[in-house]
């Protein structure tokens, strides 16, 4: 037998049974003549003592961190106990010992606290994985998986696998492509998400589906994006928005309660995606701490000296009430000490070029009071404290302002909120926070091309309510300029995202299933007949036979995953992810292809320089 226990198993109770374990050397450690050693495998750490007459078999056979050991030996107490592992309170006393496999020293440490830099480890990976951090990651990662996967079957849902070899239609990210070499000249997309196989599936009758589902997206990647990532992804048939809301509802908070202990009692709040916009500045806002954004320029006599405060040198903003200006605020509690150093270090931050303002205009709400601002010389006090009102301030806040065009501004006091939030302590990581936020917008504008985008995808229905308005309007946009008047501009879809602490962690709506009005949405996207035929065809196809009423969701697994870990990047939960370029830098891919492989796929390439 290999062995008999493993690393993590021993207590004081085994004492004196004789035992066989097998792992890897983590440290080395001697003392004269006798040696400890720390023995590491998935389940945990035993010392092992080596007494006097192996430590003489040792330095014949010196051994070396990672190397793989099989030792026999007896349970013993220890007289200096180590409260910090399971098994402090025993060691091995070693009898024998055989050495399994060498290993090289390793290229940094493979301990929780290890000296290795990003790239060294993940070039090698494999190495990293041994490490309790990244352990403890993939095994909160299965766990995610089990309780998703007990409560969907729980739920009449049935796993269905569906195709990774596709046909590129792509809407939203870039396709990753696939040459076929059974058809000259064709390629295959990958599947950014099951989504149109889901909704076949329904057709077919099984009204249930979910599938834990590899997605790939040729997109540009951040902590929270991976090109090739997974979803859990789900499809009911007769449902409305509210079944679905209430089943995924349960899915999250049994997972809370599987993974974390959690018991996720309220409901989880709701928001319209307008709301959040006002208040939070974007659509995944983080509700685990106030200070909402206030919209000071709703009130066009507060900034009487406004040419002077907030002129386009300082503030690039359009005159004054003029299209697109934008004034915002939001009041940072108790912070109205703050320091001269620290207002010019916020000023700094907000003017950073990811921020992209030009200035910060701050007011301190003293305690006594009074108020002091960067625009004394410009308001009375009265003044300023009608905009401490306005923006929900008390006494010992500080009131941070920015002034710029709608967008950028409105993006930048999000950014900053949440800043101040982290800063303030406000963003905990065993905090959670779940919302979600629905009634978004069918389409966006696409300047570029002066059409409209599926906000979501082109499969989302409209409101019951807008599907008059979208059949019954022609989707052309005669004025560019006006786009906000044509009537598709305020058509709502029956959409609805999962927000946890200000991450997006999954996504869904109601499907639409009469072929007519699919068509108006393909219409809409600027997609002539033939177009969607060649493209989605056998869509159309199939909601000519009795296509049900359906709709679902899919949540970013490996997103919440890490968020319920507490970490900002996916990668950590992901056994072998790839780096912030899309590479796998341990199988240094991708990676070119031999002519002989080009020539069966009659591929020419033509690189630019
Ligand atoms: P969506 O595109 O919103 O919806 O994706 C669902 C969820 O997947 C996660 N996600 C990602 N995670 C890591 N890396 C990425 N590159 C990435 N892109 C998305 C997010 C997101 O909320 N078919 C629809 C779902 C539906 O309508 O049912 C879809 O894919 O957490």
């Amino acid at each position: 037998m290999f062995r008999t226990n493993t690393c993590g198993e021993l207590r004081i109770n085994n004492i004196g049974q004789q035992v066989t374990l097998a792992g890897w050397v983590q440290t080395i450690r001697k003392f004269g003549a006798i040696t400890f050693i720390d023995l590491r495998d998935r389940y945990g750490i035993t010392q092992l003592l080596f007494g006097e007459e192996l430590n003489k078999q040792l330095e014949e056979n010196p051994l070396g961190r990672e190397y793989v050991l099989q030792v026999n030996g007896t349970v013993t107490e220890r007289s200096n106990k180590n409260k910090h592992i399971a098994t402090g309170d025993i060691e091995i006393t070693v009898s024998s010992f055989t050495i399994l496999n060498k290993s090289e020293v390793p290229p940094f440490t493979i301990q929780d606290d290890t000296d290795g830099g990003d790239d060294l480890r993940m070039k090698y990976r494999y190495l990293d994985l041994r490490r309790n951090a990244v352990k403890k990651n993939l095994e909160l990662r299965y766990a995610v998986n089990r309780s998703a996967r007990n409560y969907l079957h729980e739920n009449n849902f049935i796993d269905i696998e569906t195709p990774f070899l596709i046909k590129s239609t792509p809407e939203g990210a870039r396709d990753f492509i696939v040459p076929s070499r059974m058809n000259e000249g064709e390629f295959y997309a990958l599947p950014q998400s099951p989504q149109t196989f889901k909704q076949l599936l329904m057709v077919s009758g099984y009204d249930r589906y979910f599938q834990i589902v590899k997605c790939f997206r040729d997109e540009d990647l951040r902590a929270d994006r991976q090109p090739e990532f997974t979803q859990i992804d789900c499809e009911m048939s007769f449902v409305e928005q509210e079944d679905i809301l209430t089943m995924f509802e349960g899915l999250v908070k049994r997972i809370f309660k599987d993974v974390k202990g959690i018991d996720y009692a309220e409901a989880i709040e709701r928001m319209t995606w307008e709301e959040a916009m006002w208040q939070y500045g974007n659509d995944k806002p983080d509700i685990r701490f106030g200070m909402k954004i206030c919209n000071l320029a709703f009130d066009k006599n507060m900034f009487p000296s406004k040419e002077k405060i907030f002129d386009e040198d300082m503030f690039d903003i359009p005159p004054f009430g003029g299209k697109g200006a934008t004034i915002v605020a939001i009041a940072a509690p108790n912070c109205s000490e703050y320091t001269r150093k620290q207002i010019d270090e916020l000023t700094e931050w907000v003017k950073r070029p990811q921020i992209g303002m030009k200035g910060l205009v701050y007011i301190k709400c003293n305690a006594d009071g009074t108020f002091k601002s960067s625009v004394d010389k410009f308001y009375t006090a009265e003044q300023l404290k009608a905009i401490a009102e306005v923006a929900n301030a008390k006494a010992g806040d500080l009131i941070l302002i920015l002034a710029g065009a709608e967008e950028r501004t409105r993006k930048a006091i999000s950014e900053l909120r949440l800043e101040m939030g982290k800063r303030l302590g406000y963003r905990k990581e065993d905090e959670f926070k779940l919302l979600w936020v629905i009634d978004f917008p069918l389409f966006e504008y696409a300047e570029e091309e002066n059409r409209w985008v599926a906000r979501h995808h082109p499969f989302t229905s409209p409101k019951p309510s807008d599907i008059d308005t979208m059949i019954n309007n022609n989707p052309v946009i005669e004025n560019a300029a006006e786009y906000l008047q044509h009537p598709y501009a305020n058509i709502k879809a029956n959409a609805y995202d999962m927000v946890l602490n200000g991450n997006e962690i999954g996504g869904g709506s109601i499907r639409i299933y009469q072929k007519a009005l699919q068509q108006k949405m393909f219409e809409a996207l600027g997609m002539n007949q033939e177009e969607q035929q060649h493209k989605f065809g056998f869509l159309l196809g199939a909601f000519e036979y009795g296509a049900p009423p359906h709709g679902g969701i899919a949540f970013g697994f490996d997103r919440l995953c890490s968020i319920l870990g507490g970490s900002e990047s996916i990668r950590d939960f992901i056994a072998f992810p790839k780096n912030n370029s899309g590479r796998d830098v341990m199988l240094d891919a991708p990676s070119s292809l031999d002519d002989k492989q080009l020539d069966e796929l009659q591929i020419k390439l033509h690189l630019k320089a």
